[in-house]
């Protein structure tokens, strides 16, 4: 439901929801020897949020970077969706269909896949509109210079493109910081800057990798509330890399787990929660330290009695 009236759509994906938009199908990668992913598939629907979680080194960036075309898989293939549906004007899009699993990473980008890192990737000493207005660089026809230099052309494309960063800032309130640099923003804003950089994109699918890594609780559900709004204001279809359970459960649609490489379940919050698999691998190493410690405890009993 949009409570707000935008101008511009953020959503880039023009594929009707419920659809399939993103299929990972059997994806294997490996590192020399180390198997970071192995027959991984599943898929991802549009309007969803969908999380991937898995303890760390499950293969979850490893995955994120498959998606956008860092890493080329070495079995299975990634199959973005477009088109079905209308777009902005209201014009039917014909269905279509990108390998994406042999494209580099621009040309990922360049169809609306957009990502934030696991770490800060933003220009430390430009402001926020300024690193904002980076992010738009993708949709424009004038160079960055050129705009910046404000010449005929550019200066309109210039001003049009700045409406659409408005909004970004409105919808994740950023207005006290629009002039600030970035280097000298809290590191949860920072990381909310970057979740509307990747935004200004207009993306058909957005990754984010971790976006409440090293953030407080008040940070965290700061954070979560603003992919909701991404999600529900902007109709952004997110996938959202997360270790800690507890956080995605309650934003996601669908969850994905991953443990060493492979998928071991994926469903709604309440059956990945119910999994005795993911139950397993999340409480697995703390079952461990407990029977140790029970073990320490039966010794030191034997000892003295
Ligand atoms: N570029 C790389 N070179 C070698 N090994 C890698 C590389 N990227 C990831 N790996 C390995 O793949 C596995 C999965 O890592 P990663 O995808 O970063 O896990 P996660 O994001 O779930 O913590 C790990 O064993 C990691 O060391
Ligand atoms: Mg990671």
């Amino acid at each position: 439901m949009l409570t707000r009236a935008y101008q511009h759509s953020l959503n880039g994906s023009s594929r009707p929801q419920g659809r399939p938009l993103l299929e990972v199908d059997d994806v294997s990668l490996r590192f020399g020897g180390v198997k970071a992913l192995t027959d991984v598939s599943f898929t991802i629907t549009q309007g969803d949020v969908h999380a991937i979680i898995g303890p760390n080194g499950a293969g979850k960036s490893s995955l994120l970077n498959c998606i956008s075309g860092i890493y080329h898989p070495q079995e299975g293939q990634i199959r973005l969706h477009t088109g079905g549906g209308e777009d902005e004007e209201g014009r039917s899009v014909p269905e279509g269909q990108h390998l994406l699993t042999q494209l580099p990473p621009y040309k990922v980008a360049r169809l609306g896949v957009a990502r934030s890192f696991q770490n800060i990737e933003l220009f430390a000493h430009l402001s926020v509109l300024e690193n904002l207005m980076l992010g738009r660089h993708i949709h424009m026809k004038h160079s960055v210079l050129a705009s910046m230099l404000w010449f005929g052309p550019a200066r309109r494309q210039e001003i049009e493109h700045r409406h659409l960063v408005e909004e970004v800032i409105d919808l994740l309130q950023l207005q006290a910081h629009r002039n600030q640099p970035v280097g000298s923003l809290a590191y949860g804003i920072q990381k909310r800057v970057e979740l509307g950089r990747a935004l200004c994109i207009q993306p058909t699918l957005l990754l984010l990798d971790e976006p409440m890594a090293g953030m407080n609780a008040e940070e965290k559900e700061d954070m979560a509330r603003y992919v909701l709004d991404v999600h529900e204001l902007a109709g952004v279809s997110v996938v959202l890399i997360e270790h800690d359970m507890n956080v995605v459960m309650d934003i996601s649609d669908r969850v994905s787990v991953l443990d060493f490489g492979r998928l071991i379940a994926d469903g709604t919050p309440d059956e990945v929660k119910a999994d005795p698999a993911v139950i397993e691998a999340y409480l697995g190493a703390d079952r461990h330290a407990a029977e140790l410690v029970e073990r320490a405890a039966e010794g030191q009993e034997a000892a003295h009695g």
